[in-house]
């Protein structure tokens, strides 16, 4: 698979110079759509299930009808996967409001939705899983309902990119009156005194797949985990910070604003869960029941 040459387009695989959408498409026009981004590891999909359970919860919280059963759209992505037969890749998910003429208003029932799905070549970041990553701080300036996996993404790419433009890999974003929530594309997670903090799932956070699955992973190796938002200065005062997502893996932080984190490399914790989290992808790939 080189980049994403197919693409499921409404109900059609085509090439991706033949995947054309008219440009009064809402997801365009209005970023009136949803969207999901699953992991395909050791050419395996990893807790696809979760991410369509979310999808579902994304849709119907902006009261759009999916125009699929579960089982329908597991079998594009499993059909998309068996064409392009990757070995690591992620999927790309998104439906949309459809096509109509401008009116924010929604358009008539008979307008379906349109679905987008492809594979996308997955970057496995071997030294900054290994070695940490820098990140910094920048105001969370999203809006009030972050639980949503909406296409709409504005504050996000512009804090990501004012990370990239001071050369660090995540902007860690913080929300007046309420403190640390997650990363722009990202959970985030701290450690100190041996104690776990991470944001609880709410309107301020995306409650990501991976987030639940390393909570289970602390769990289930004894690690108390307290669902609550830090503040800034504990943040900087943290002992291990680290960030999970489906493209992120378990990624430690060593740097924020440019002062080390602990002594700058990463922690025990966070390298515990991050070995528990990668042999948990594996057997989920070797299909070994988890
Ligand atoms: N981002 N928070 C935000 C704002 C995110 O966009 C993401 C995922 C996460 C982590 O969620 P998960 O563990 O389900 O991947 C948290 C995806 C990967 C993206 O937009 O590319």
């Amino acid at each position: 698979m080189v980049g994403h040459l197919l693409i499921y387009l409404d109900g059609e695989y085509l090439d991706y110079s033949e995947a054309r959408l008219p440009v009064d498409e809402r997801g365009l026009q209005f970023a009136d759509g949803v969207y999901e981004v699953a992991l395909i590891w050791d050419g395996q999909y990893i807790d696809l299930d979760r991410h369509l359970q979310r999808l579902e919860r994304s849709a119907a919280a902006v009261e759009l009808t999916l125009p699929f059963t579960r089982s329908e759209i597991r079998a594009v992505a499993e059909e998309l996967l068996r064409r392009e037969g990757p070995r690591q890749a992620n999927l790309y998910l998104q439906v949309t409001r459809g096509v109509a003429p401008r009116d924010h208003r929604f358009p008539p029932n008979v307008v379906p939705p349109t679905v987008i799905a492809y594979l996308k070549d997955a970057h496995f970041d071997h030294d900054g899983v290994q070695n940490g990553v820098a990140a910094i701080t920048e105001p969370d300036l999203r809006w009030l309902r972050c639980d949503i996996k909406s296409v709409a993404l504005l504050p996000n790419v512009l804090a990501r990119q004012h990370a990239a433009a001071r050369g660090v890999r995540e902007a860690i974003l913080v929300r007046a009156g309420v403190g640390v929530t997650e990363g722009s594309a990202t959970n985030l997670w701290l450690v100190r005194h041996g104690s776990i903090v991470t944001a609880p799932e709410s309107n301020w956070i995306l409650s990501g797949i991976v987030r639940g699955v390393v909570m289970e992973l602390a769990r289930s190796e004894m690690l108390p985990v307290a669902e609550r938002f830090a503040t800034q200065e504990e943040l900087m005062q943290a002992d291990e910070v680290f960030l999970t997502g489906t493209t992120t893996f378990v990624t430690p932080i060593v740097e924020i604003d440019g002062r080390p984190i602990g002594d700058g490399t990463p922690g025990p914790v966070t390298t515990r869960l991050q070995e528990r989290y990668m042999e948990r992808i594996a057997r989920l790939a070797s299909h070994v029941a988890d």
